[in-house]
């Protein structure tokens, strides 16, 4: 991570991304995605970049926040798993956990109305997952019913939901948490299934055509990729009816084969793996 961002003024990246990352707000987030943005800022030609900076990172953190988190509540879980709990009393922790977040507290009702099942109607019930943008999402594992031997990894730019989400995985016997920032480092090990639950808005709001890198990047040969419903005011269900419009046409155009299954909350796209191109010559 070397040389300078000018943007009116010259700073050195080093400096910056380091000061920024020493603070105590921002100690969540990794080196990679303070310079990522960083860089994004500098390249709009914004002067006190320091600040820009700052608050661009103020906003991808709090889109994202939990209304309440304890990981002493998650290590709790992770030591009654670790006794062998009931299945019921593992739910039960789980799903306080999933409580703590906007779209795990919405989708959990739908956990029980078969909405992996659906699902996995579609694209079979697979033995590798990756988690793209997962934040609590891998507290759902319980409700996947995806064999032991099943491998799940979950990644986030979050820290604070990366080790929540690597004891309980790994208590499960499921697989991990890895924090990595999917713009700077996308998972390029292929898997049967990615998810990129309620994130795929987050992002194009932020940084337009950032949630159609995710898709376009995703390692899954079948990604499964969802955007907010209900729970809107008019404004924003408008933005969601522009949102859904330009990924379907997005899809379209780059020939990925896709289906959609509507739920009250949340429309999730189920989309195929374009085959490669070019083989053979
Ligand atoms: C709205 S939450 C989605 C949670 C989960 N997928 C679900 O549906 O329950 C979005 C998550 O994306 C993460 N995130 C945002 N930008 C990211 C990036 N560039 N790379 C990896 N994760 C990111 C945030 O930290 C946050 O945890």
């Amino acid at each position: 991570m070397q040389g300078r961002i000018v943007s009116g003024e010259e700073i050195d990246v080093d400096d910056l991304v380091g000061s920024i990352a020493a603070s105590p707000k921002y100690r969540v987030l990794d080196e990679a995605t303070i310079e990522r943005v960083a860089r994004q800022v500098a390249a709009t030609g914004s002067a006190r970049l320091d600040k820009r900076v700052r608050r661009e990172l103020h906003h991808v953190l709090a889109a994202y926040h939990l209304s309440r988190f304890s990981l002493p509540t998650v290590d709790r879980l992770v030591a009654a798993i670790g006794r062998g709990a009931s299945d019921e009393a593992v739910r039960a922790g789980c799903s306080e956990v999933l409580s703590w977040h906007a779209t795990t507290r919405e989708r959990y009702p739908l956990l029980s109305e078969g909405y992996y099942e659906r699902l996995f109607a579609v694209t079979g019930a697979p033995r590798t997952v990756a988690d793209l943008a997962a934040a609590v999402h891998p507290f759902e594992w319980r409700w996947t019913q995806l064999p032991a031997e099943s491998s799940y990894v979950a990644y986030d730019i979050n820290r604070t939901f990366v080790v929540a989400a690597d004891r309980y995985l790994r208590a499960e016997g499921a697989g991990r948490a890895e924090q990595r920032d999917l713009l700077v480092e996308p998972p390029i090990e292929s898997v049967d299934l990615a998810l990129f639950l309620m994130t795929y808005h987050c992002l194009e709001q932020q940084l337009p055509g950032a949630g159609w890198r995710v898709i376009e990047r995703s390692p899954g040969r079948w990604s499964a990729v969802s955007l907010p419903v209900a729970s809107l005011g008019n404004r924003q269900r408008a933005r969601f009816g522009i949102l859904a419009g330009e990924l379907e046409a997005r899809l379209t155009e780059s020939g990925r084969r896709y289906l959609v299954q509507e739920w009250e909350t949340e429309r999730l796209y189920l989309i195929e793996q374009p085959a490669p191109t070019g083989a053979g010559g």
